[in-house]
Protein backbone atom coordinates (compact mmCIF):
# COMPACT_ATOMS: atom_id res chain seq x y z
CA UNK A 1 0.00 0.00 0.00
CA UNK A 2 1.52 3.38 -0.82
CA UNK A 3 1.02 6.29 1.58
CA UNK A 4 1.47 10.01 1.19
CA UNK A 5 3.57 11.68 3.14
CA UNK A 6 2.24 12.71 6.33
CA UNK A 7 2.57 15.74 8.73
CA UNK A 8 1.09 15.55 12.43
CA UNK A 9 -0.28 17.87 14.20
CA UNK A 10 -1.07 17.53 17.97
CA UNK A 11 -3.03 20.53 20.09
CA UNK A 12 -4.87 20.91 16.96
CA UNK A 13 -7.97 21.95 17.99
CA UNK A 14 -5.72 24.79 20.19
CA UNK A 15 -4.62 28.57 19.32
CA UNK A 16 -2.09 27.78 17.15
CA UNK A 17 -2.97 24.48 15.72
CA UNK A 18 -6.22 25.94 14.16
CA UNK A 19 -4.06 28.47 11.90
CA UNK A 20 -1.37 26.31 11.80
CA UNK A 21 -3.50 23.89 9.85
CA UNK A 22 -5.42 26.01 7.57
CA UNK A 23 -1.49 27.41 6.56
CA UNK A 24 -0.23 23.92 5.64
CA UNK A 25 -3.15 22.84 3.89
CA UNK A 26 -2.69 26.15 1.47
CA UNK A 27 0.89 23.99 0.59
CA UNK A 28 -0.98 20.81 -0.95
CA UNK A 29 2.20 19.22 -0.07
CA UNK A 30 1.02 17.00 2.73
CA UNK A 31 -2.07 14.53 4.24
CA UNK A 32 -2.54 16.30 7.83
CA UNK A 33 -3.37 14.25 10.91
CA UNK A 34 -4.92 16.84 13.79
CA UNK A 35 -4.78 14.98 16.81
CA UNK A 36 -5.78 16.27 20.12
CA UNK A 37 -8.29 15.44 23.22
CA UNK A 38 -10.82 17.75 21.76
CA UNK A 39 -11.97 17.05 18.15
CA UNK A 40 -11.32 20.12 15.42
CA UNK A 41 -14.41 22.18 14.36
CA UNK A 42 -15.50 20.94 10.85
CA UNK A 43 -13.91 24.16 8.98
CA UNK A 44 -10.39 22.67 10.05
CA UNK A 45 -11.31 19.12 9.54
CA UNK A 46 -12.39 19.68 6.23
CA UNK A 47 -8.59 20.37 5.56
CA UNK A 48 -7.66 17.38 7.46
CA UNK A 49 -6.43 13.90 5.79
CA UNK A 50 -7.30 12.22 9.73
CA UNK A 51 -8.93 14.03 12.83
CA UNK A 52 -7.82 11.98 15.80
CA UNK A 53 -9.44 12.66 18.90
CA UNK A 54 -7.34 11.21 21.43
CA UNK A 55 -4.08 11.46 24.36
CA UNK A 56 -0.13 12.05 23.59
CA UNK A 57 -0.02 9.99 26.65
CA UNK A 58 -2.06 6.95 25.11
CA UNK A 59 0.67 4.66 23.63
CA UNK A 60 -1.75 2.28 21.45
CA UNK A 61 -3.19 5.59 19.54
CA UNK A 62 0.32 6.42 18.60
CA UNK A 63 1.49 3.11 17.65
CA UNK A 64 -1.18 2.57 15.22
CA UNK A 65 -0.44 6.17 13.94
CA UNK A 66 2.80 4.98 13.23
CA UNK A 67 1.34 1.61 11.55
CA UNK A 68 -1.07 3.91 9.31
CA UNK A 69 0.89 6.83 8.14
CA UNK A 70 3.76 7.97 6.57
CA UNK A 71 5.02 11.26 8.97
CA UNK A 72 7.49 13.04 7.53
CA UNK A 73 6.76 16.53 9.79
CA UNK A 74 5.68 16.66 13.86
CA UNK A 75 4.15 20.13 14.92
CA UNK A 76 3.73 19.04 18.61
CA UNK A 77 1.82 21.71 20.00
CA UNK A 78 -0.24 19.93 22.69
CA UNK A 79 1.08 21.40 26.36
CA UNK A 80 -0.82 22.56 29.89
CA UNK A 81 0.20 26.08 29.94
CA UNK A 82 1.46 27.86 32.62
CA UNK A 83 -0.81 29.10 35.13
CA UNK A 84 -2.77 25.70 34.84
CA UNK A 85 0.44 23.38 35.20
CA UNK A 86 0.85 25.32 38.71
CA UNK A 87 -2.61 23.56 39.77
CA UNK A 88 -1.46 20.43 38.37
CA UNK A 89 2.27 20.03 38.32
CA UNK A 90 2.52 16.56 38.09
CA UNK A 91 0.01 16.19 35.48
CA UNK A 92 1.89 18.83 33.74
CA UNK A 93 4.86 16.78 33.62
CA UNK A 94 2.87 13.82 32.23
CA UNK A 95 1.59 15.44 29.45
CA UNK A 96 3.96 18.35 28.97
CA UNK A 97 7.35 16.07 28.97
CA UNK A 98 6.37 12.16 28.85
CA UNK A 99 4.00 13.47 25.94
CA UNK A 100 7.25 14.84 23.91
CA UNK A 101 9.26 12.15 24.88
CA UNK A 102 6.31 9.73 23.09
CA UNK A 103 6.31 12.15 19.90
CA UNK A 104 9.83 11.86 19.77
CA UNK A 105 10.04 8.49 19.72
CA UNK A 106 7.46 8.20 17.44
CA UNK A 107 9.58 10.41 15.49
CA UNK A 108 12.49 8.09 15.66
CA UNK A 109 10.40 5.05 14.41
CA UNK A 110 8.86 6.88 11.48
CA UNK A 111 12.37 7.70 10.55
CA UNK A 112 13.43 4.31 10.88
CA UNK A 113 10.60 2.75 8.74
CA UNK A 114 10.79 5.56 5.93
CA UNK A 115 14.13 6.39 5.67
CA UNK A 116 13.91 10.08 5.62
CA UNK A 117 14.42 12.92 8.07
CA UNK A 118 11.67 13.61 10.31
CA UNK A 119 11.37 17.57 11.00
CA UNK A 120 9.88 17.79 14.16
CA UNK A 121 8.46 21.45 15.80
CA UNK A 122 8.32 22.45 18.99
CA UNK A 123 7.27 25.99 20.35
CA UNK A 124 8.58 26.50 23.37
CA UNK A 125 7.67 29.75 25.27
CA UNK A 126 9.17 32.57 27.64
CA UNK A 127 8.55 30.65 30.31
CA UNK A 128 12.00 29.03 30.37
CA UNK A 129 12.87 32.22 31.16
CA UNK A 130 13.46 33.04 35.21
CA UNK A 131 14.53 36.56 35.91
CA UNK A 132 15.36 36.85 39.46
CA UNK A 133 14.24 39.95 40.37
CA UNK A 134 12.08 43.40 38.70
CA UNK A 135 15.59 45.26 39.71
CA UNK A 136 17.50 42.72 37.22
CA UNK A 137 14.24 42.51 34.79
CA UNK A 138 14.39 46.60 34.23
CA UNK A 139 18.53 46.73 33.69
CA UNK A 140 18.98 43.29 31.62
CA UNK A 141 19.29 44.07 27.31
CA UNK A 142 16.92 41.61 25.54
CA UNK A 143 17.76 38.11 26.78
CA UNK A 144 19.39 36.02 24.72
CA UNK A 145 18.74 32.12 24.03
CA UNK A 146 21.24 30.82 27.00
CA UNK A 147 20.52 34.17 29.61
CA UNK A 148 18.17 34.00 32.54
CA UNK A 149 17.30 30.09 31.77
CA UNK A 150 15.81 29.15 35.54
CA UNK A 151 12.39 29.05 35.04
CA UNK A 152 10.05 29.67 38.42
CA UNK A 153 7.20 27.37 36.59
CA UNK A 154 6.51 23.61 36.52
CA UNK A 155 5.38 24.77 32.59
CA UNK A 156 8.69 26.49 32.05
CA UNK A 157 10.74 23.79 33.36
CA UNK A 158 9.33 21.24 31.40
CA UNK A 159 9.58 23.39 28.27
CA UNK A 160 13.10 23.95 28.17
CA UNK A 161 13.99 20.47 29.18
CA UNK A 162 12.30 19.59 26.45
CA UNK A 163 14.29 21.52 23.87
CA UNK A 164 17.18 19.94 25.62
CA UNK A 165 15.90 16.62 24.76
CA UNK A 166 14.76 17.58 21.63
CA UNK A 167 18.63 19.25 20.92
CA UNK A 168 19.71 15.52 22.93
CA UNK A 169 17.56 13.50 19.98
CA UNK A 170 18.95 15.58 17.00
CA UNK A 171 22.80 16.05 17.80
CA UNK A 172 23.88 12.98 20.30
CA UNK A 173 21.24 10.12 19.95
CA UNK A 174 22.65 6.89 21.69
CA UNK A 175 26.12 8.24 21.55
CA UNK A 176 27.56 5.27 23.10
CA UNK A 177 25.73 2.41 21.06
CA UNK A 178 27.78 0.23 19.22
CA UNK A 179 26.51 1.19 16.01
CA UNK A 180 26.56 4.73 16.31
CA UNK A 181 22.89 5.47 14.91
CA UNK A 182 21.44 8.62 14.33
CA UNK A 183 17.83 9.38 15.58
CA UNK A 184 16.71 10.63 12.02
CA UNK A 185 14.98 13.44 14.21
CA UNK A 186 15.41 17.41 12.59
CA UNK A 187 14.10 19.33 16.32
CA UNK A 188 13.62 22.62 15.28
CA UNK A 189 12.27 24.49 18.81
CA UNK A 190 11.02 28.62 18.91
CA UNK A 191 10.32 30.22 22.02
CA UNK A 192 7.03 32.44 21.68
CA UNK A 193 6.30 35.17 23.23
CA UNK A 194 2.18 35.88 24.67
CA UNK A 195 0.85 35.30 21.79
CA UNK A 196 -2.48 37.18 20.85
CA UNK A 197 -5.34 35.63 18.14
CA UNK A 198 -8.43 37.70 17.23
CA UNK A 199 -10.19 34.26 16.77
CA UNK A 200 -9.54 32.48 20.02
CA UNK A 201 -8.99 33.24 23.19
CA UNK A 202 -6.27 31.23 25.05
CA UNK A 203 -7.33 28.66 28.43
CA UNK A 204 -4.35 28.66 31.60
CA UNK A 205 -1.84 30.62 30.57
CA UNK A 206 -0.33 33.44 32.27
CA UNK A 207 0.19 36.02 29.69
CA UNK A 208 -3.68 35.78 28.66
CA UNK A 209 -4.14 39.17 30.34
CA UNK A 210 -3.62 40.78 26.77
CA UNK A 211 -5.93 38.91 24.71
CA UNK A 212 -8.41 38.36 27.44
CA UNK A 213 -8.45 42.47 28.07
CA UNK A 214 -9.32 43.13 24.12
CA UNK A 215 -11.56 40.49 23.77
CA UNK A 216 -13.76 41.52 26.90
CA UNK A 217 -14.22 45.16 25.52
CA UNK A 218 -15.48 43.51 22.43
CA UNK A 219 -17.25 41.99 23.63
CA UNK A 220 -18.81 44.78 26.22
CA UNK A 221 -17.83 43.20 29.20
CA UNK A 222 -15.88 44.58 32.40
CA UNK A 223 -11.77 43.35 32.70
CA UNK A 224 -10.00 43.25 35.88
CA UNK A 225 -6.88 42.90 34.12
CA UNK A 226 -4.47 39.84 36.71
CA UNK A 227 -1.19 41.96 36.59
CA UNK A 228 -0.29 45.80 37.25
CA UNK A 229 -0.18 48.18 34.48
CA UNK A 230 3.76 48.37 34.39
CA UNK A 231 3.91 44.81 33.76
CA UNK A 232 6.10 44.26 30.61
CA UNK A 233 6.47 40.96 28.57
CA UNK A 234 6.66 40.26 24.95
CA UNK A 235 4.11 39.20 22.92
CA UNK A 236 3.42 38.37 19.44
CA UNK A 237 0.34 38.58 16.45
CA UNK A 238 -1.16 35.01 15.96
CA UNK A 239 -0.31 35.16 11.77
CA UNK A 240 3.24 35.79 12.91
CA UNK A 241 3.51 32.94 15.19
CA UNK A 242 2.22 30.88 12.23
CA UNK A 243 4.75 32.46 9.63
CA UNK A 244 7.38 31.44 12.44
CA UNK A 245 6.87 28.25 12.85
CA UNK A 246 6.36 27.42 8.72
CA UNK A 247 9.47 29.61 8.33
CA UNK A 248 11.54 27.35 10.27
CA UNK A 249 9.84 24.17 9.18
CA UNK A 250 10.73 25.60 5.63
CA UNK A 251 15.16 26.63 6.47
CA UNK A 252 17.36 24.77 4.97
CA UNK A 253 19.20 22.15 7.76
CA UNK A 254 22.66 24.03 7.28
CA UNK A 255 21.48 27.42 7.84
CA UNK A 256 20.46 26.46 11.30
CA UNK A 257 23.53 27.10 13.78
CA UNK A 258 21.27 26.08 16.73
CA UNK A 259 17.89 24.00 17.60
CA UNK A 260 16.31 26.63 19.81
CA UNK A 261 15.19 30.17 19.10
CA UNK A 262 13.65 33.36 20.45
CA UNK A 263 11.32 34.72 17.71
CA UNK A 264 9.33 38.04 19.40
CA UNK A 265 7.09 41.48 17.99
CA UNK A 266 7.06 43.72 20.66
CA UNK A 267 6.43 44.24 24.41
CA UNK A 268 4.08 46.61 25.38
CA UNK A 269 3.17 47.16 28.99
CA UNK A 270 -0.40 46.17 30.34
CA UNK A 271 -1.49 49.68 30.78
CA UNK A 272 -0.39 50.10 26.95
CA UNK A 273 -2.19 47.12 25.83
CA UNK A 274 -5.43 48.92 27.78
CA UNK A 275 -5.07 52.54 26.33
CA UNK A 276 -5.00 50.76 23.08
CA UNK A 277 -8.02 48.83 23.76
CA UNK A 278 -9.73 51.70 25.20
CA UNK A 279 -9.14 53.70 22.16
CA UNK A 280 -10.49 51.14 19.86
CA UNK A 281 -13.36 50.09 22.22
CA UNK A 282 -14.20 53.36 23.79
CA UNK A 283 -16.69 51.76 25.86
CA UNK A 284 -14.34 49.05 27.39
CA UNK A 285 -14.33 49.15 31.38
CA UNK A 286 -10.78 48.00 32.21
CA UNK A 287 -9.28 47.66 35.66
CA UNK A 288 -6.69 46.81 37.20
CA UNK A 289 -6.86 43.89 39.99
CA UNK A 290 -3.42 42.17 40.38
CA UNK A 291 -3.11 39.05 41.25
CA UNK A 292 0.58 38.74 43.54
CA UNK A 293 1.14 34.92 42.58
CA UNK A 294 0.22 35.25 38.76
CA UNK A 295 2.18 38.73 39.12
CA UNK A 296 5.07 37.08 40.19
CA UNK A 297 5.30 34.87 37.08
CA UNK A 298 5.04 38.15 34.53
CA UNK A 299 7.79 39.52 36.61
CA UNK A 300 9.81 36.51 36.24
CA UNK A 301 9.58 36.36 32.21
CA UNK A 302 11.97 39.09 30.67
CA UNK A 303 10.55 42.25 29.17
CA UNK A 304 12.64 41.77 26.26
CA UNK A 305 14.27 39.26 23.93
CA UNK A 306 16.80 39.08 21.61
CA UNK A 307 15.74 37.31 18.34
CA UNK A 308 18.96 37.83 16.29
CA UNK A 309 19.95 34.34 15.91
CA UNK A 310 16.34 33.53 14.49
CA UNK A 311 16.22 36.89 11.92
CA UNK A 312 20.22 35.57 11.10
CA UNK A 313 19.61 32.02 10.46
CA UNK A 314 15.93 31.95 8.75
CA UNK A 315 15.35 35.14 8.03
CA UNK A 316 12.60 35.74 11.23
CA UNK A 317 10.78 39.23 10.23
CA UNK A 318 7.23 39.59 12.50
CA UNK A 319 5.09 41.30 9.76
CA UNK A 320 2.98 43.11 12.31
CA UNK A 321 4.33 45.45 14.87
CA UNK A 322 1.40 46.69 17.57
CA UNK A 323 -0.23 49.31 15.68
CA UNK A 324 -0.57 47.36 12.78
CA UNK A 325 -1.91 44.26 15.32
CA UNK A 326 -4.18 46.24 16.63
CA UNK A 327 -5.54 48.58 13.57
CA UNK A 328 -5.78 45.58 10.93
CA UNK A 329 -5.18 42.13 12.74
CA UNK A 330 -7.31 42.77 16.17
CA UNK A 331 -9.87 45.22 15.83
CA UNK A 332 -11.74 43.91 11.98
CA UNK A 333 -11.26 40.71 13.18
CA UNK A 334 -12.82 40.53 16.62
CA UNK A 335 -15.45 43.20 15.81
CA UNK A 336 -16.84 41.26 12.95
CA UNK A 337 -16.67 37.97 15.24
CA UNK A 338 -19.00 39.52 18.00
CA UNK A 339 -20.88 40.89 15.90
CA UNK A 340 -21.74 37.73 14.02
CA UNK A 341 -21.97 35.98 17.61
N1 LIG B 1 1.38 31.93 26.79
C1 LIG B 1 2.05 30.98 27.63
C2 LIG B 1 1.54 31.01 29.00
O1 LIG B 1 1.14 32.06 29.43
C3 LIG B 1 3.52 31.28 27.66
O2 LIG B 1 4.11 30.44 26.77
O3 LIG B 1 1.57 30.02 29.65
Amino acid sequence: MSRKQAVLVTGASGEVGNGLIHRLAKLHQYDILALDLRDVDDETGAKCHARLVGDILDSRLLERLVSEFEIHAIFHLAALLSTRSEFTPETAHEVNVTGTMNLLKLAVEQSRSHGGRVTFLFPSSIAVYGVPSLTEKAAARPVLEHEFTEPTTMYGCNKLYCEHLGRYYARHYRQLAAETTKSGVDFRSLRFPGLISAFTVPHGGTSDYAPEMIHAAAKGEAYACFVREDSRIPFMAMPDAIDALMALMAAPADALSANVYNVTAYSPTAGELATLTRAAFPDAAIRFAPDLRRQGIVDSWPAELDDTRARRDWGFKPSYDLKRTFDEYLVPNIRARYRKA
